[in-house]
C-alpha cells in the first residue's frame, strides 16, 4: 500500500496537514481582512475556502463581474503563504437569476415551487442555472487557476442537502430521456415496474411522470429509478462544474463536500468526478459514543470512495452549530479529540465551518475558529491554534493508509430500495448497518466501508448488514469469498430483492440460500418496546432481541442461538454454515449490542483479526500505515481517565514528544500518536475508481 499524500494528488497543496476553514471574506469590511490573515497564521491556517457563497458579489448583475475584493483577499493570503480552496461559487444563486428564470426555482413532491432567499433554490437540472454556473466558473478559472495560491477547486457546496429532489417539468422530461437510456423498450419498463399490477402499465413514454404525490403507494420501481436519476442529476450538475474548470484549466485539482451518509447522494459514483474525497462532519457534542461511533464510520465511508486515498475533513465546528433544536457545546479537548478522530482514519485535513462566526444572517448563532467574543481570552480560539499547531506534528502521517482486513457493504442503491415505502416495516438502513459498525469500532478494528460490488480478496472477514437488493454479481462475489475461506456475516432482510425491486422468489437470502445454509419463510417485525430473546448456546442468561425476527428452515446451517418466545421459540436465530473453506453467519434478527460485539469478536478472533492494543471502553485506537514508519492513534472520547494496554506497540508520541510503552493513562479527551518503524509491508492494494466521461 503506498501513502499518498494530498500534495502528490493536488501539487500546489500546502505541505504538512491542511487547517483551516470556510473563509467568507465578503460578509466583513475589509479593514478586518488584515487581521484575519494575521489571526489565521497565529492559528497555524494553511488552506481556507474561499467564495462558497460568493456569486451575487461576484456577479451582481447577468454578465457584469466584479473581481476586484477577491482579487484582493486571494493576494492578502498569499503574502502570509496561506493557500485558497476556491469555490465555484454556484451554491446560492443570486436574486436576479430565480427572478429572470423563475421556471430555476425547484418544485418539491407536492407541485409547490420553492422560493428565494435562502441557499440552494435551483432545480438540479434548471438550464439556465447551469449555463449561469458554468459562465461564472469560466471566469473564475481564466483568472485565478494559476495564481500560485489557488490549490484546488471546491466544486459547488454540500450538493444536494437542502435540494435533493425536484419535481418540475424539466426534471419530468429529463427523467423520461433517462428512462429511455436505461430501457430499450416501453414494455421493458412495464416489465421492471410491474405495471401490470393497478392497472399503472405505459402505452407512451410521455405519460411517465416522476412520482409526485399519489393517492396511495407510488410505484416501487418508479420511486427507486427517480432516486437514481435525482443522484445522477444531481451527479452530473457536480460533473459540469468540474468541467467548466477544466475547459480553461486541465491540470486543476478538484473536490466537492458531502454529507456523512446523505441519502440522495450515491457517494460511490459521484466521487469519481473529483480527484479527493472531503465531507463536513458534525456529530452531536451531546450525543456521546453513538454520534462518534456514527462519524468514524462515514470517514471510514469517504475513506473507501477514493480507494483508501486521504480524504478531506472538509468542515465541521469549533464547539456549536445552530441547527439542531438544542445545541450543545464542546467542552474543553472534544473538538481536539474528534479532529484526531477524523485523522486517525485518514483525513489529511482538518478545517471548520467556518473561520469568523458572522455577525448577520441566518448562521450567526453558528461556532466559528474567530468566536463573537473575539480571540483575546478566548477558550475556543486558544484550542483552535493548539490544534493548528499540533497538526504541524503529524507531517510524516501525511498520506499514511489505514490498512483493514474487515469490509463493511454498503450502497446508496440497497438503501433506497430498502426504504422505499410498503415493506413489512419503516427500516432504517443507516441504523441497521451502525449496530455492525458500532460493535467492529467498539472493538477496535479497522473496517473499509465498500460497495458490495467492490473486490473481496484483500478481506477476512465481510459483513452484509441488511443487503436487501442482491444482484447476481454480488452473490457470486459473496459465494466466492466464503469459498476461499473468508468469514461472511449477513444480517436479516438480506437477499430479498433484484436490482428491479422483484423478489427473488423461494425465501430470502435468495441467490446466497446455499451459501448461509438457510431459507427464510416469515417474519415478524416488532414494535419498539417490544423484544424477544435469544437462547445461546452455553450461556444461561437469555440475550434480547428486536425490531425484526425471522424464522428460518436450516438447510445446512447450524444454530449458534435460538429464540426463546413465542411460537418462534426453539427455531434458529443465528446460524453458522461452513461453505467451502470459509463459513457464513447468519443473524436474523437484531441482537442485544453488547452481545452482537461478543459474537463478531469471536469471527474475528477466529479468522485472526485482532484490535492493536487493549483499550477501555470509549478509547478509539486506529493505525495508519506510511513509508516505513507506522502510528498508532489512540483517542479517548470520554470525559473520564482510560487506560490502554500497549502490548506489543511502544514509541514516540508525536503529540507531546513523549515514549511511550507498557500501559498507558489517557486523560479525558487525551490523544496519543506512537509512531514507530515498520518493517513488514501490507499487501492490500485497494483499486481507485475510475472518473466517467463528462
Ligand atoms: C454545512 C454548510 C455550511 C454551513 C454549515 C453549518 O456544512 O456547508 O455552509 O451551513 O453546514 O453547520
Ligand atoms: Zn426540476
Amino acid at each position: 500500500m503506498t501513502p499518498t499524500p494530498l500534495r502528490s494528488i493536488a501539487s500546489k497543496l500546502p505541505a504538512g496537514m491542511l487547517y483551516g476553514g470556510d473563509y467568507n471574506p465578503e460578509q466583513w469590511p475589509e479593514a478586518v481582512w488584515s487581521e484575519d490573515v494575521r489571526l489565521m497564521r497565529e492559528a497555524g491556517v494553511n488552506l481556507v475556502s474561499v467564495a462558497i457563497f460568493s456569486w451575487a458579489k461576484l456577479e451582481p448583475r447577468p454578465g457584469d463581474y466584479d473581481f476586484g475584493w477577491l482579487d484582493r483577499v486571494i493576494d492578502l493570503l498569499w503574502t502570509e503563504k496561506i493557500s485558497v480552496c476556491l469555490a465555484t461559487a454556484t451554491a446560492s444563486p443570486p436574486a436576479w437569476l430565480s427572478r429572470a428564470h423563475p421556471e430555476s426555482l425547484p418544485v418539491d413532491v407536492n407541485g409547490t415551487r420553492l422560493s428565494p432567499g435562502s441557499r440552494q433554490h435551483y432545480c438540479p437540472n434548471s438550464r439556465a442555472y447551469r449555463a449561469g454556473g458554468r459562465r461564472l466558473i469560466g471566469e473564475l478559472a481564466r483568472r485565478y487557476a494559476a495564481h500560485p495560491a489557488v490549490a484546488l477547486w471546491h466544486v459547488n457546496n454540500e450538493i444536494g442537502c437542502h435540494t435533493h429532489e425536484c419535481f418540475c417539468e424539466v426534471c419530468a422530461a429529463d427523467f423520461r430521456t433517462w428512462l429511455r437510456a436505461r430501457y430499450d423498450t416501453l414494455e421493458e419498463l412495464n416489465e421492471s415496474w410491474g405495471t401490470a399490477f393497478w392497472s399503472q402499465a405505459y402505452g407512451e413514454w410521455a405519460e411517465i411522470l416522476p412520482p409526485r404525490k399519489m393517492p396511495t403507494f407510488r410505484n416501487p420501481g418508479q420511486v427507486l429509478d427517480y432516486a437514481r436519476f435525482m443522484s445522477d442529476a444531481l451527479c452530473d450538475l457536480l460533473a459540469g462544474e468540474v468541467a467548466a474548470i477544466r475547459l480553461v484549466a486541465p491540470e486543476a485539482k478538484v473536490t466537492t463536500n458531502g454529507m456523512v451518509f446523505h441519502r440522495p447522494a450515491d457517494y460511490h459514483r459521484w466521487y469519481r468526478e473529483v480527484d479527493i474525497a472531503a465531507w463536513d462532519s458534525y456529530p452531536d457534542p451531546a450525543g456521546g459514543i453513538d454520534e462518534v461511533q456514527a462519524a468514524a464510520f462515514t470517514h471510514d465511508l469517504f475513506r473507501g470512495l477514493r480507494g483508501g486515498q486521504p480524504f478531506m475533513l472538509m468542515e465541521q465546528a469549533t464547539t456549536q452549530v445552530n441547527w439542531r433544536a438544542t445545541n450543545a457545546l464542546k467542552p474543553p479537548g472534544q473538538m481536539r479529540a474528534i479532529s484526531f478522530a477524523a485523522v486517525a482514519r485518514g483525513a489529511d485535513a482538518v478545517m471548520f465551518f467556518q473561520w469568523r462566526a458572522a455577525r448577520a444572517g441566518a448562521e450567526k448563532f453558528h461556532s466559528a475558529m474567530v468566536p463573537h467574543f473575539g480571540t483575546e481570552g478566548s477558550r475556543v480560539f486558544r484550542e483552535v491554534c493548539a490544534l493548528g499547531a499540533e497538526l504541524k506534528k503529524l507531517t510524516g502521517v501525511c498520506g499514511a493508509r489505514v490498512p483493514a482486513r474487515v469490509a463493511l457493504l454498503v450502497s446508496w442503491e440497497n438503501r433506497w430500495a430498502l426504504e422505499v415505502e410498503s415493506k413489512p416495516m419503516a427500516f432504517d438502513y443507516a441504523a441497521m448497518i451502525r449496530s455492525y459498525y458500532g460493535a467492529l469500532w467498539d472493538l477496535n478494528v479497522a473496517v473499509d466501508v465498500v460497495h458490495p460490488d467492490a473486490p473481496l480478496e484483500a478481506y477476512a472477514v465481510v459483513v452484509a448488514p441488511a443487503l436487501y437488493q442482491l444482484t447476481r454479481g454480488q452473490a457470486e462475489s459473496l459465494r466466492a469469498f466464503a469459498q476461499r475461506g473468508g468469514a461472511l456475516v449477513m444480517s436479516y432482510f438480506s437477499g430479498v430483492v433484484d436490482e428491479r425491486e422483484h423478489i427473488w422468489l423461494g425465501g430470502s437470502p435468495g441467490l446466497l440460500q446455499d451459501v448461509l445454509g438457510l431459507a427464510v419463510e416469515e417474519w415478524q417485525p416488532l414494535p419498539a418496546g417490544e423484544s424477544n430473546a435469544l437462547v445461546v448456546a452455553g450461556r444461561t442468561e437469555p440475550v434480547a432481541c428486536k425490531i425484526f425476527c425471522e424464522l428460518l428452515h436450516l438447510r445446512g446451517a447450524e444454530a449458534l442461538a435460538t429464540y426463546a418466545h413465542g411460537f418462534f421459540a426453539g427455531r434458529a436465530a443465528i446460524t453458522t454454515h461452513r461453505f467451502g473453506a470459509g463459513e457464513a453467519i447468519y443473524v436474523a434478527t437484531e441482537p442485544d449490542r453488547t452481545w452482537l460485539t461478543t459474537l463478531m469478536s469471536d469471527v474475528l478472533e477466529r479468522h485472526g483479526v485482532k484490535a492493536p492494543v487493549v483499550a477501555a471502553p470509549g478509547v478509539e485506537a486506529v493505525v495508519r500505515v506510511g513509508e516505513g514508519m507506522e502510528f498508532l492513534f489512540l483517542i479517548n472520547h470520554r470525559a473520564e481517565l482510560a487506560m490502554v494496554e500497549l502490548g506489543e506497540w511502544s514509541g514516540r508520541d508525536l503529540v507531546s514528544d513523549q515514549a511511550c510503552t507498557g500501559t498507558l493513562s489517557l486523560e479525558p479527551y487525551g490523544v496519543r500518536v506512537i509512531s514507530r518503524a515498520r518493517d513488514r509491508e501490507v499487501s492490500a492494494v485497494p483499486r481507485l475508481p475510475q472518473a466517467s466521461a463528462v
